[in-house]
């Protein structure tokens, strides 16, 4: 037991007043692929658009300075919560866009500028990315020559660095990687990817879509080059998300998307750009959104996000031990809470994760089947397909219980041991 109080908190997420599969409690847990939202952010959202609502940085009268208020004051509450500064704080529409931002921004870079990528150079990532951070870099890779590497996934599901050099080369100019993977749940160690890449000169970009919602982060003490992050999977709307940046690489970096709001100059026949983090954020943009991510951010910082991890790991621990006691099932992952989060998949013998999924939505829980969005480590691992669990702050111990039950249920329907 800890002193955390999931059943209050789930109060707060109107979600959870429904019933699904005919009157069955909710158990949600699948917030690795998107949270539920508290009451908090879905009224920020709509209070913005009931009162506040008008195109941020422009127009001369009150709506437009209070939407530019409510905005700008959203992003200095993610630039807060993950201790950088304000300016270096980029609205996108989602983890996967930043990280196409990114991999389209460095494969224009101007030649003389140190983020410039070109045939021989390498990009590295890892085995165990899901696709939002392996095929922007293939593609990168494929327009400008430059060679992909990848680290290995070990039988443990860490990432194997017996050969950190011969990967992360004197060539190497880009390192993106995944913090905590959305399958194995592993956390990656990243000091020494970091201290290697920089001795080499690459930048280091950080996946965190399941890190940021889950635990403390701070850029500066991680040390890594841009971090990137979905609101809807950190209690916020949909379609916002968060490039951060090292304010001398987004200065140095080009823009992505062209038109209003990201320009300094326009003449008829070419343009200058305002400064980051404008120059990446053309047209109108999500302001609701990003108001509602700021109230989602706020409200984890006022449960704490130490608090929250603590419970989770409880929770993972009290799911692992379960699933092991279960002769038929294997979880793909480390073992070791040091090394992993609240995110957990497994296998069960002769059933089918597709089936396995379906059986437990009718107990009224929900779980994600199949590759997860991570088509390469799923081959590694030498499966097409696992049931997930992902955990979060609304989730408690009878959560954990029922999915345990729902395994061994369906055990027994559909004829296994
Ligand atoms: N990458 C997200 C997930 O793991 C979509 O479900």
């Amino acid at each position: 037991m800890t002193n955390f109080n999931a059943r209050e908190i789930r109060k707060e997420f109107p979600i959870f007043d429904r019933t699904v599969r005919e009157g069955k409690r909710l158990i949600y847990l699948d917030s690795g692929a998107t949270s539920q939202k508290p009451r908090v952010v879905i009224d920020a959202e709509s209070h913005f658009y009931s009162f506040s609502n008008a195109a941020v940085h422009r127009g001369a009268h009150q709506l437009a300075e209070e939407a530019t208020d409510a905005y700008e004051g959203a992003r200095k509450i993610v630039a807060d919560f993950l201790s950088a500064e304000v300016d270096e704080v980029v609205f996108t529409k989602n983890a996967t866009e930043s990280l196409n931002l990114l991999a389209y921004s460095l494969g224009s870079a101007k030649k003389e500028s140190e983020l410039h990528v070109t045939a021989g150079d390498r990009i590295v990532i890892t085995e165990m990315e899901h696709h939002a951070n392996l095929i922007p870099w293939q593609q990168l890779a494929l327009r400008t020559g430059a060679e992909l590497a990848w680290f290995p996934v070990d039988t443990e599901g860490r990432l194997d660095l017996s050969e950190i050099e011969k990967v992360i080369t004197d060539r190497t100019k880009i390192v993106a990687l995944t913090h905590q993977s959305n399958v194995l749940g592993t956390i990656n160690p990243l000091d020494g990817i970091i201290g290697r890449a920089h001795r080499v000169g690459a930048i280091v970009i950080l996946d965190a879509c399941q890190s940021v919602p889950h635990m403390s982060i701070n850029v500066k003490q991680l040390g890594v080059d841009f971090l990137a992050f979905s609101g809807h999977k950190s209690l916020g709307p949909t379609g916002v998300g968060v490039l951060w940046g090292r304010s001398e690489l987004l200065a140095d970096l080009p823009p992505f998307l062209f038109g209003g709001s990201m320009i300094e100059s326009v003449t008829m026949t070419s343009a200058t750009w305002a400064p980051a983090p404008r120059k990446f954020e053309a047209g109108v943009p999500n302001m609701a959104q990003a108001v509602g991510l700021g109230a989602a951010l706020n409200y984890l910082n006022e449960i704490g996000l130490e608090a929250i991890h603590d419970h989770e790991m409880f929770l993972t621990q009290r799911l692992i031990t379960g699933l092991e006691q279960n002769k038929s099932v294997q979880i793909f992952g480390p073992r070791n809470l040091e090394m992993r989060g609240g995110v957990v998949s497994f296998g069960v013998e002769d059933i089918h994760p597709h089936d396995l999924g379906q059986f437990l939505d009718s107990q009224g829980i929900a779980v994600r089947t199949g590759h997860h969005c991570a088509w390469p480590l799923n081959r590694k691992l030498g499966v097409t397909a696992t049931t997930r669990a992902s955990l979060y702050l609304y989730n408690e111990e009878s959560d954990i219980d029922a999915l345990l039950e729902g395994v061994a249920d369906a055990q027994t329907y559909f004829g296994g041991k």
